[in-house]
């Protein structure tokens, strides 16, 4: 028999699940109003809504954190982050957040960005939303064939739609915004080559290179597995290089430092440091622990170190490959390649029946959950709005270090029985909150008609 690629930890801490009745999740669903965000987590079996500070910390995390040094000013957690911060990226300026929207927001605050534009292979929501919280437009120009080509790197930008919006908007293009991993398209991952290409049309025209750094492990082993000539290169070489582009760079530390909370912003300019430092003390906090405790420093520092370690990468690869494999055998279609962060379902593909104001995405989410209390999270209609991409997406996103074999087979057989019956799968009407943005979090909704479930 093959030998599987195992969960290369042991579990040490366990949390108890409750398994729930499907009378109980109907109840549990209408009183949410539809909308996972309102379900307790409690009420969950298995919690695949994100991988957003969700992960399980390591002994070494959890060691780092005794060693917290909970000074007002220079402490010691914060140097040690600062060092870890430095050794992987180069980025000399390092600032701590609470988390990585509190990096963008503060990025927006200190640059220019009123009637400008900010270019993007894909802004994440919260980016979006702090960019035109600043006064300026993002425009997202990844490849149109992102979701359907099954390349490797889905998640680059479009060279030539680039070129064309730096022509047309020349001198008025504030930011240009990589996110690495692109969590909007699918998770796709973005060459070192996209990568380079942009960032030296960047330089050419003096503008501002933004490295969204969230998943940037998961794109290095990427670019590692897939990229030509990148075979041989170790994780943190080719780490290196994807930050050696950036001028700037944000990060949710919740993702690939594998903490429950943090984030980074850090800068080549000193001006734009001193900028940022300032901005930093009014609203975040002194610069040397901008809204984290010094023990979550240490445990920042500590994961930074541990996420590019191969036998954890490869791991969770094998994760959500297997997680994909299971979704496409219950007869869902897949995104391609498999991100690692998450698996992506077209539930407009899955459910033909019903067109992006019926909301195709939030049914087969609430579906998932009303069958086996599976929890998910559409990315479509209903996050976007018009403004966003054209397809209609569930998002399985699988938590770090957390789920074991057995939860993914469990999600597995709850994705056979809800594509069974996938035609009967009713279209969703909001009927609270329709106009807000980010209204995906607070939106109430309610089903056409009866879940065929029960
Ligand atoms: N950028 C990307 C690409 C993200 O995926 C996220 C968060 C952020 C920025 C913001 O970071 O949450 O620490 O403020 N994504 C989570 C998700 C929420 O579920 O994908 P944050």
């Amino acid at each position: 028999m093959k030998r599987p690629i195992i969960e290369p930890f042991r579990i040490k801490v366990t949390e108890p699940i409750r398994v729930t009745t499907g009378v109980e999740r109907q109840k549990i669903l209408e009183v949410a109003h539809y909308n996972l965000f309102a379900v307790r987590a409690e009420d969950v079996i298995v919690d695949l809504l994100t991988d957003s500070g969700t992960g399980a910390m390591s002994a070494e995390q959890w060691a780092a954190m005794m060693r917290g040094d909970e000074s007002y000013a220079g402490a010691k957690s914060f140097f040690r982050f600062e060092d870890a911060v430095h050794t992987l990226t180069g980025v000399p300026h390092v600032f701590p957040t609470h988390q990585g929207r509190a990096a963008e927001r503060i990025l927006c605050a200190v640059s220019d960005l009123t009637g400008k534009v900010v270019l993007s292979n894909g802004l994440f929501d919260t980016t979006r939303a702090n960019v035109e919280a600043a006064g300026a437009r993002g425009l997202d120009l990844g490849r149109a064939d992102a979701l359907t080509a099954h390349a490797s790197f889905g998640g680059d930008v479009d060279l030539d739609a680039f070129d064309r919006a730096m022509r047309e908007h020349a001198g008025n293009v504030a930011l240009v915004v990589m996110t690495v991993t692109n969590n909007t398209v699918g998770g796709q991952a973005v060459s070192l080559e996209n990568l380079t290409l942009v960032s030296q049309r960047c330089r050419a025209a003096n503008v501002t290179f933004v490295l969204d750094a969230c998943r940037f492990a998961e794109n290095a082993y990427r670019i590692k597995q897939d990229e030509p000539g990148q075979a041989k290169k170790p994780l943190s070489q080719i780490a290196r290089e994807m930050f050696d582009m950036c001028d700037v760079f944000t990060m949710s530390a919740k993702k690939d430092a594998i903490v429950n909370m943090g984030g980074i912003l850090a800068v080549r300019d000193r001006a734009l440091a001193e900028k940022i430092r300032v901005d930093l003390i009014r609203t975040e906090g002194f610069p040397s622990y901008g809204g984290l405790a010094g023990r979550d420093l240490e445990a920042i520092a500590q994961g930074l170190h541990e996420v590019l370690d191969e036998a954890y990468l490869e791991y969770r690869f094998a994760a959500a490959r297997y997680l994909g494999q299971k979704l496409a055998d219950a007869g869902l279609p897949v995104i391609t390649p498999v991100a690692a962060h998450a698996v992506y379902v077209d539930a407009g593909a899955a459910l033909p029946h019903l067109g992006a104001h019926d909301l195709p995405g939030q049914s087969l989410a609430c579906a998932m959950y009303l069958a086996g209390g599976v929890r998910t999270c559409e990315i479509g209609e209903l996050m976007f709005g018009a403004d966003g991409p054209k397809r209609q997406l569930v998002r399985f996103a699988l938590p770090r270090r957390v789920y074991t074999q057995s939860h993914v087979d469990w999600v597995g057989a709850v994705a056979e029985e809800v594509a069974a019956v996938k035609a009967r799968l009713p279209a969703m009407r909001i009927t609270t909150g329709a106009d807000v943005r980010l209204r995906h979090f607070i939106a109430e909704m309610r089903p056409e008609a009866p879940f065929p479930f029960g």
